[in-house]
């Protein structure tokens, strides 16, 4: 089943924790906390008190993609917070992306990697025993409510079957622009989880409507 992760970066900030009880009510498989701390991509926003705080609303995952530096310094705080992945960017730990992760799992959290548009596939390739989410950006990290980057559906389908070819069963997650068009383009290509923000909270019909309208968008799609 294809998963819609509702990315609390284009909600209200005022109310958050109503806005994100309003995607998992209206059927989000989860949520996904963007981090950012104004060295790795320029804007700052949420931390682990962002994610303490949802964590009694939700019943559904929690999953904190980490746009900072040195990750590391920070898994022990998102797990303790209660965050269910934590999703590390592989430009910011080049040298150490094997040893992240791993400290990551062994906090009982989901340790995932994402890699930015200009990143090649081939810097997965040591890590495939220590991954258990693979995040592809769709657009450049940072913003949200930017347009989607279509050259990356190649990048989308090259890793599915690169999966398939080591049999590895490693979902592929999709961040970035992700709405009615883009949404069926990448789970055609591979994808199994869709993190979408400005389609959900931005659009002009309620969170309900936009997120059936997004998973309508991919229902033709049985996987
Ligand atoms: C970029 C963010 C966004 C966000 C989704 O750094 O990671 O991709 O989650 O935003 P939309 O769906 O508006 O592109």
């Amino acid at each position: 089943m294809i998963k819609i992760e509702a990315s609390i970066l284009s909600a209200d900030f005022s109310k958050l924790g109503e806005q994100a009880v309003e995607a998992e009510s209206a059927g989000a498989d989860g949520v996904q906390v963007d981090v950012m701390d104004g060295r790795f991509v320029p804007r700052i926003n949420f931390g682990p008190d962002t994610v303490k705080a949802l964590r009694p609303l939700l019943k559904r995952t929690i999953d904190v993609h980490l746009m900072i530096v040195e990750p590391e310094h920070h898994i022990e705080a998102f797990a303790k917070a209660g965050a269910d992945c934590l999703i590390v960017h592989q430009e910011a730990c080049p040298q150490r992306l094997y040893q992240v992760l791993q400290s990551i799992r062994r906090f009982g959290v989901e340790a995932g990697v994402s890699i930015s548009p200009s990143t090649p596939l081939s810097v997965l390739e040591e890590i495939w025993d220590v991954a258990d989410v693979i995040q592809i950006m769709t657009v450049n990290p940072g913003l949200g409510g930017q347009p989607f980057l279509h050259d990356q559906v190649e990048k989308i389908r090259g890793l599915a079957r690169r999966l398939n070819e080591l049999g590895r069963n490693i979902p592929i997650v999709i961040d970035g622009g992700i709405d009615t068009k883009t949404a069926p383009l990448v789970v055609e290509a591979g994808a199994k989880i869709l993190v979408a923000g400005s389609s959900i909270y931005n659009r002009r019909g309620s969170v309900a409507e936009n997120l059936a309208a997004l998973r309508a968008s991919i229902s033709s799609f049985k996987t």
